[in-house]
């Protein structure tokens, strides 16, 4: 099967049952996961171009720089480093739904110099980093409106695999530069090819697992797709705090303890209709060194229009077909992004789950 990664994992069989569900399309048999490029010599303009695949050709491109660095960017080579120096996946053209438009979302980040569009001044109310021994990871509280998505879009799920391998977005390459210390070296910069990312009801989580490790497979895995940050991303992350934390290890995905048996729970099909339970509570690893920002010190160089896409109508994003990926979505009913991020004790179990509808 083509993703061989994947079964590296503690969560042998889980994986396996995503290894059937996904085909890789003929036209581009090539994972996305298995393309690699250095940074930035390495990156091709488009590294998923083929417009006889399924879902069409990417919509951006891979290769950005000064003249791609703008509210119109179609550039998507995403960046995970610092608190103050991360990119989102998020729609390029205004008022979209990520289930509409996941294979095409481009990069907005919180810092110029990587050739994308930024996330507006003030969009941010709230971030949480953890650092981890195998992992960094991001959480935040966002005004989703303000990066192009429907005010009320529950969101879904971002990732490098897809059911036809290509990635959601496609082509969709992500580096970071947290795992080999950051002096602004280009060359320190890692490709990133386990990370898991979910957005909407105006919260985000994005975990990047850290390459030299072999435990991305299970930590940054894509198969609890209709879960939520509250279980693949667990986090305490406070809306209009901005901090910085170490912390453990969390628990892989999916995996917990019940009377003394470690148990590997299987996300149920979508043909079985919405999860309105899971038998565990993801616990959030424990955290420690915890450090506070202001956003005004952050995050210094962002646009402030409220509208950053007023033309997007003249964007360079071509029409995007039919998604064969994209089922009709369930309605999320009390989706506060407090119960999204999985810190409300009393949002009902839908709004904690965060529900999603795509293949991983
Ligand atoms: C800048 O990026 C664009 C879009 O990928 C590309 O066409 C152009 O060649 C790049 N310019 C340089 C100087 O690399
Ligand atoms: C945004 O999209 C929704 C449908 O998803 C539509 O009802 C609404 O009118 C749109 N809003 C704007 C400002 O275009
Ligand atoms: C976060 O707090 C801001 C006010 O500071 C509020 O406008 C926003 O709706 C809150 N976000 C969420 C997701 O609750």
């Amino acid at each position: 099967m083509p993703v061989p990664r994947v079964l590296r994992s503690a969560l042998f069989i889980v994986a396996a049952s995503v290894a059937v569900l996904a085909q890789p399309d003929p036209e581009d048999p090539t994972p996305l996961v298995d393309k690699h490029y250095n940074y930035p010599d390495g990156i091709p303009y488009q590294v998923d171009y083929n417009t006889a695949a399924l879902r069409g050709p990417q919509v951006g491109y891979n290769i950005c720089n000064s003249t791609t660095e703008n509210q119109q960017s179609m550039c998507q080579t995403s960046f995970v480093n610092h608190i103050d120096d991360f990119c989102l996946w998020a729609p390029p053209k205004p008022n979209s739904t990520i289930g509409a438009t996941e294979g095409e979302e481009v990069a907005w980040c919180t810092k110029p110099g990587h050739g994308t569009r930024l996330i507006p001044d003030g969009a941010l109310h709230g971030v949480q980093v953890l650092k981890t021994p195998d992992y960094i990871q991001i959480v935040g509280f966002i005004d989703q409106s303000r990066i192009n998505l429907t005010p009320n879009d529950y969101g879904g799920e971002l990732d490098p695999h897809g059911a036809d391998l290509r990635g959601n977005p496609l082509g969709g390459l992500m580096y970071s530069n947290a795992f080999s210390g950051s002096n602004g070296n280009n060359d320190l910069y890692q490709q990133i090819t386990d990370w898991t990312n979910f957005i909407g009801a105006n919260a985000f989580c994005i975990k990047v697992c850290d390459p030299a490790k072999n435990t991305g497979p299970a930590l940054c895995q894509n198969i609890y797709d209709r879960l939520g940050c509250a279980y693949n991303a667990p986090n305490n992350a406070k809306n209009g705090t901005f901090e910085v934390c170490d912390a453990d290890n969390m628990t892989p995905p999916g995996v917990y303890v019940s009377g003394g048996t470690t148990i590997t729970y299987i996300q149920p099909p979508e043909s079985l209709g919405p999860v309105t339970s899971v038998p565990y509570t993801a616990m959030v690893p424990s955290s420690s060194n915890c450090v506070t920002y202001t956003s005004a010190a952050l995050y210094t160089a962002l646009p402030r229009s409220i509208n950053p896409v007023a033309t997007a109508s003249s964007s360079s994003a071509p029409a995007v077909g039919a998604n064969p990926g994209f089922a009709s979505a369930p309605v999320a009913t009390s989706s506060s992004a407090a119960t999204v991020m999985g810190i409300s004790t009393t949002g009902g179990f839908l709004g904690v789950l965060f529900a999603m509808v795509f293949l991983s």
